[in-house]
């Protein structure tokens, strides 16, 4: 333990990359703007219990990365490590679904997982999400997969693959258990400890196993694709007519089957060529079972997240105009005798919608123009000296190195009439 580090797999973020953040959270408002989804936040803590019914038991993510506490009140609490099952928890008990469907919907927000820490990989990292509640249509799939798609393209984020694949329904899925279960039966020596498991408890996950032994074993694996039942055929087959006909390029992985155990149909990913092994730079899919898991009626939802650590990564420091803090004025003071005047000086400045500071370290006026140039301020103000005693203060144009006498009281009107355009609404 120390207090002088912040806990291992978490980051601050600092005046200078929290602009990058501020940048990429308003580029996915303004893209859920245009599709329609509406932002909703959820606590960053719901009872464990949700998590451990709508993610799985037997996923990694609910076995062996929760942080999960106990409260003062003697509740099972979990810091969020996905937030699909929270969105339907509150989908649920704020009555959306009685609302005109579907309810499409987005979040930006922290997540927590107890994963090893590594490049791309944090213990506290945050997602953009969205998920849509109330149709089966694959069209629905398709704009949920060109809104990711979109993300990254306007960021300029090239050279990524969409992978997609159907996982099926509970009809098409038990049958194909049962033929995977026949097939790793020969291999199930040279599978890894934990696909040894997998293969009693849920044969599918071995599909998902990174172990390069595992994965040897693959080679004539039946693909889940073509064991669907008509309807998850169907719907698989006028998806990819949907994402042809958006020109998505695509690829069909039959082995993706995701880390989370309420998908059904569709799956995907983004994965990026230049992450190494942390290279899914988003995924979602749809989860036609999960509002019915979760003590709803029966109602499709499908969705998708993308980790905003992992983009930042990606991200080409390039021409991009982040925003960043203009500070118009800085005022120096010249002599400590004029402190309350300055106070309200920057109070009226302020007022009027001009961003100001000043000295509050008694530095030297010498100091404090060194300071003001540090700032890349438009405007200095020098007060004190004998054009105070005439109500006076001097401005500085610091791009040209003008300077004016300006009275006291028509300050604020001269300022903004300098800045003009400038002054910050
Ligand atoms: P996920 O695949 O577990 O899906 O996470 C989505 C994305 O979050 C990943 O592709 C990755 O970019 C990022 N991510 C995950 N874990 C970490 C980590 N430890 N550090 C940094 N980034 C990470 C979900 O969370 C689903 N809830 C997505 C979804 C929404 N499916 C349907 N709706």
């Amino acid at each position: 333990m120390s207090t002088k580090k912040a806990p291992r797999g978490t980051r601050d973020i600092l005046p200078g990359e929290v602009e990058k953040w501020r940048y990429l959270e308003s580029h996915a408002r303004k893209l859920c703007r245009m599709y329609n989804y509406a932002e909703i936040r959820t606590p960053i803590f719901e009872y464990t219990e949700l998590f451990q019914h709508g993610v799985g038991e037997d996923t990694d993510i609910v076995s062996k990365e929760m942080y999960t506490f106990q409260d003062k009140g003697g509740r099972q609490l979990t810091l969020r490590p996905e937030n699909t099952a929270a969105v339907v928890r509150a989908y649920l008990e704020n009555r959306l679904d009685a609302l005109p469907q579907p309810i499409k919907l987005y979040y930006i927000g922290p997540m927590f997982r107890y994963d090893r820490p590594g490049a791309g990989r944090y213990r506290q990292f945050h997602q953009f999400g969205v998920e849509a509640f109330g149709s089966k249509e694959p069209s629905l799939d398709a704009e949920i997969i060109h809104l990711a798609y979109e993300f990254y393209q306007r960021l300029g984020i090239s050279g990524l693959e969409l992978e997609i694949n159907s996982i099926g329904c509970s009809t098409c899925r038990s049958p194909y258990r049962a033929k995977l279960k026949d097939y790793f039966k020969t291999y199930l020596n040279n599978l890894c400890i934990d696909c040894q498991k997998r293969f009693e408890q849920n044969p599918l996950r071995i599909l998902d196993c990174k172990d390069e032994k595992c994965r040897r074993t693959f080679t004539d694996v039946p693909a889940l694709k073509d064991n669907l039942c008509q309807e998850c055929d169907t719907h698989f087959t006028l998806l990819q007519q949907e994402l042809t006909a958006l020109d998505l390029p695509f690829i069909i992985n039959s082995f993706m089957v995701r880390g989370l155990d309420y998908y059904t149909k569709t799956v995907f990913e983004f994965i990026s060529p230049h992450l190494g092994a942390q290279n899914s730079l988003g995924g979602g899919g749809r989860y036609d079972d999960l509002v019915e898991i979760c003590g709803g009626q029966p109602t499709p939802g499908i969705g998708f997240a993308i980790g905003l650590e992992r983009v930042l990564l990606t991200l080409e420091e390039g021409d991009r105009e982040y925003e960043r803090n203009n500070l118009k004025i800085y005022l120096a003071q010249i002599g400590k005798e004029n402190l309350p005047l300055a106070g309200e000086i920057l109070r009226d400045l302020r007022n009027a919608g001009i961003s100001c500071d000043r000295d509050y370290l008694g530095r030297s006026l010498k100091a404090q123009l060194r300071q003001a140039n540090r700032l890349s301020v438009f405007l200095t103000l020098f007060l004190g000296g004998e054009e105070l005693k005439e109500n006076k203060v001097t401005l500085k144009i610091m791009s040209s190195g003008e300077q004016e006498l300006v009275p006291l009281d028509l300050l604020v009107e001269k300022v903004k009439e300098i800045l003009k355009g400038e002054v910050q609404k």
